[in-house]
């Protein structure tokens, strides 16, 4: 059975009280018992993350950062290192973001050193995936994602996985509202999963947590999330309110076993 994962990135959004409330607001909804099955994961700007670790801690969540330096020290001015992320509590980070390959450049070889650095500190990674609006138009999606895959995770041993998930976030459904519908989701994930099976002996592809993202709302979380090869979501505007957050958890606990 795979695990199945509803994470929030908040993007460049709250102040430190601002995220401490948000946090607090959902730690408060997720207090009953029993714990979710479903990993809970939050990732808020570095300057919250410490913050956000106090308030989630003996909660059900788990904190995340949203990007790395490749490096691990050094005279790299504004950059935040794995172990900076991971002394303010994160044992996620999000790498190659579609906003990160977009707005900052970052390369398959800058992606690829990111992965690795994240895992030589024992932080576990969610790596993203997706195409453009043109890209899907023209009918380059897989290709888009394979290629992505194939760059980015090079030299990346098969026991690696075990600490990472994927999550495809179409560009076009990111903040736009428009959502992959289930099936086209569902096609690229199960795509994925190929992928996976193709670099990595083993087929470790079926013990791999894929989340959608784009554009995951409460109201279309549990359609998304009942498609076989669709085990959780990588939510961001959603995730900024607590109770929509909260319903997109509570949809993925009423999903069947997978
Ligand atoms: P939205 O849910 O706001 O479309 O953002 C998705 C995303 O980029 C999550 O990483």
């Amino acid at each position: 059975m795979r695990q199945k994962v509803i994470a929030g990135n908040w993007k460049m959004h709250c102040t430190i009280p601002e995220a401490r409330r948000l946090a607090t607001q959902l730690t408060k909804r997720l207090d009953k018992k029993p714990a979710p099955k479903t990993r809970v994961i939050i990732c808020p700007p570095s300057t919250a993350l410490s913050a956000v670790s106090e308030v989630a801690k003996g909660s059900a969540v788990y904190v995340g950062a949203q990007n790395i330096a490749w490096e691990e020290e050094g005279a790299f001015t504004g950059e935040v290192s794995v172990k900076m992320i991971k002394n303010a509590g994160a044992k996620y980070t999000i790498i190659a973001h579609s906003e990160r390959r977009k707005y900052f450049n970052e390369t398959s070889n800058i992606i690829n050193k990111k992965i690795k650095t994240a895992l030589r500190n024992k932080v576990k990674v969610i790596y993203c995936v997706g195409e453009t609006l043109d890209e899907r138009q023209n009918n380059l999606t897989k290709d888009i994602v394979l290629n992505q895959m194939e760059w980015d995770l090079k030299d990346l041993e098969v026991t690696d996985l075990k600490n990472m998930m994927i999550a495809y976030e179409p560009v076009w459904a990111i903040g736009t509202g428009k959502t992959a519908t289930p099936e086209q989701a569902q096609d690229v994930h199960s795509f994925i999963r190929d992928i996976v099976d193709t670099i990595f002996k083993g087929s470790p592809a079926s013990k791999l947590s894929i989340l959608y993202g784009g554009s995951v709302k409460p109201g279309n979380a549990e359609d998304l999330l009942s498609q076989p090869d669709i085990d959780g979501a990588l939510v961001g505007g959603a995730a900024l309110d607590a109770a929509g957050f909260h319903k997109i958890i509570q949809a993925s606990e009423k999903v069947g076993k997978k």
